[in-house]
C-alpha cells in the first residue's frame, strides 16, 4: 500500500552554491561566520550557508516565486554581471556568494551601481573581504560616468531602482551592456510609474507591451505580492542589440 505520507526531501542544488531546502533559500556564506543583515546561518553538507530572506530581496523573491526553474534567474557562476540599484547590497551580497564564492575562487566579477552615498559606503565595506565586488557611486543612467568598468557586454543585468522612467533606463542599459541572448531582470515598482489611471494590472501589461516593442523576449512576469507589495520582476532576454 502507498501509505500517503510523503517523504522529506532534501535541499535541492540550484547552483554549486545556492540550495533550495523546501521554500527557504540559502547561498554559501562567501565569508564564513558572519551576517550580512543578521540573516541565519546553517550548515549544509558541511559548509555554511547564509539564509536569503525573500522579504528583503526581490531577487529571493522571484525565485521563490517563478513558474521556472529559479536557477534560470541566476547568472552563471564565475562571469561578469551588472546589478543597478544595489541599495545596502542585501541581495548583492547573495549573488556575490554565488557568481564568486569564497576569495572569488569562482573568478566573478560584480559591478554594482547606486547613487546613494550611504549605500555605497556599506556597500565598500561588504567589498572589502569579497574580491570581485565593484561598488560604484553614480547614477545607472550616466553610463559614460562608470561605463569603463565593463569593458566588454555582460550575460546578465539587474536593475532595482524603484524611480521613475525604470522602464526606459533598463533598455537602454541592456543595449548598452547586455550582450545578445544576454538575460536581463527589471524589478519594476508600480508607485513609481507615471499613473494612466487604468490601474496595476494594465500599467504592468504596459511595461509588458514596452519591453517587447524594444526588442526583449519576456519569459516571465513575475508578481511579488506578498513579499513586495505591488512590484513585479520582468525576466527577459535580449534578442538584438
Ligand atoms: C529598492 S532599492 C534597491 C534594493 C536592492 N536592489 C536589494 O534588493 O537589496 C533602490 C535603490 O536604487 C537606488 N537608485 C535610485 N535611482 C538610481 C539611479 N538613477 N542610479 C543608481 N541608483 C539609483 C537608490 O539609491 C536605492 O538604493
Amino acid at each position: 500500500m502507498g501509505g500517503g505520507r510523503s517523504k522529506r526531501r532534501g535541499p535541492k542544488d540550484l547552483s554549486s552554491t545556492v540550495l533550495l531546502d523546501r521554500r527557504a533559500l540559502w547561498t554559501e556564506n562567501a565569508v564564513p561566520g558572519t551576517t550580512v543583515y543578521g540573516e541565519s546561518l546553517r550548515r549544509f553538507s558541511g559548509r555554511e550557508h547564509r539564509r536569503w530572506d525573500p522579504n528583503r530581496s526581490k531577487l529571493g523573491a522571484a525565485m521563490l516565486r517563478t513558474q521556472a526553474d529559479p536557477a534560470e534567474l541566476l547568472p552563471e557562476q564565475g562571469t561578469s554581471v551588472l546589478y543597478l540599484g544595489a541599495g545596502h547590497g542585501t541581495s548583492v551580497s547573495h549573488l556575490y556568494d554565488h557568481v564568486c564564492g569564497e576569495q572569488n575562487r569562482l573568478g566573478g566579477r560584480l559591478v554594482c551601481v547606486d547613487l546613494a552615498p550611504r549605500c555605497l559606503r556599506e556597500l565598500t565595506h561588504m567589498a572589502t573581504n569579497r574580491p570581485g565586488l565593484v561598488p560604484v557611486l553614480g547614477d545607472a543612467r550616466k553610463h559614460d560616468a562608470w561605463g569603463v568598468l565593463l569593458p566588454r557586454k555582460v550575460n546578465w543585468l539587474f536593475q532595482d531602482v524603484a524611480q521613475a522612467g525604470q522602464v526606459d533606463m533598463f533598455v537602454r542599459a541592456c543595449r548598452r551592456f547586455l550582450s545578445v541572448n544576454g538575460q536581463g531582470l527589471l524589478s519594476l515598482k508600480a508607485a513609481s510609474e507615471r499613473w494612466t489611471g487604468e490601474g496595476e494590472a494594465a500599467l504592468f501589461a504596459g511595461v509588458e507591451q514596452h519591453l517587447l516593442e524594444a526588442g526583449f523576449q519576456v519569459e516571465e512576469s513575475i508578481e511579488l505580492t506578498g513579499y513586495e507589495d505591488n512590484h513585479r520582476l520582468y525576466h527577459v532576454t535580449m534578442l538584438e542589440a
